[in-house]
């Protein structure tokens, strides 16, 4: 597994904004998507290109695009799709898959809700977005779910990541994937209940507000 955290002072300044327990949640969407798309520019860096002749107004040439088949992005319900604006702004040809996993709150276990995937995802980068990278459950069992789908080349796109969920995919994760994770910021550690200290609190309360 590869870790790269973005360091961008922009990134730096909205993710501030983001954490603080007082920015509406109107703010708090608009922030995500931005942040997505600066780390979307790094996660995006090894996409394959292959030629692509045209003309200018000028002259031809041979140009570049993105290779086949199409990146497939994947947003895990709920938080996630909240960052799915902001990643198909970036690669507006990629599909777009969706999984739904939450963690039981009493025992912490991972469960599949939903799913809306290709049954093969042979050869498919595929973009895995989730904006808090906490215990690792949830990512550990979303990346083994795509890779029984064919999915070799994974890169998961986090806001905040704990040290211990980063330990965590590094143990569980079958090393035949090629995973790259990328964070905006690596954040102390997880409190008691998994949450991230300091992070951001509930990630999907505060894009879409509290259910029951
Ligand atoms: N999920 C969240 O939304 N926040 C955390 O801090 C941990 C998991």
């Amino acid at each position: 597994m590869e870790l790269h955290v973005v360091s961008h002072p922009l990134v730096d300044h909205k993710l501030t904004v983001l954490r603080d327990k007082n920015t509406p949640s109107s703010t708090f969407r608009e922030l995500v998507s931005e942040i997505v798309m600066l780390e979307a520019y790094e996660a995006t860096r090894d996409l394959l290109l292959e030629d692509k002749p045209i003309e200018t107004p000028v002259a031809p040439m041979v140009g570049k695009r993105i290779a086949p088949p199409r990146p497939m992005i994947v947003p895990i319900l709920r938080a996630g799709l909240g960052m799915l604006d902001g990643m198909m702004k970036l690669l507006p040809t990629a599909e777009v898959g969706f999984l739904g996993m939450k963690r039981d709150e009493q025992t912490l276990d991972i469960i599949t809700y939903a799913n809306r995937l290709p049954d093969d995802l042979t050869g498919r980068h595929v973009f895995l977005v989730d904006p808090m990278l906490a215990t690792g459950g949830t990512l550990v069992a979303a990346i083994h779910y795509l890779a029984e789908r064919g999915a070799r080349e994974i890169t998961c796109i986090d806001i905040l990541a704990a040290p211990e969920g980063l330990k965590r995919l590094e143990q569980d994760i079958n090393p035949d994937i090629n995973v790259r994770v990328v964070v905006a910021a690596v954040d102390d550690h997880l409190n008691e209940k998994a949450y991230i200290v300091p992070g951001l609190g509930d990630a999907g309360d505060r894009l879409y507000g509290v259910v029951d």
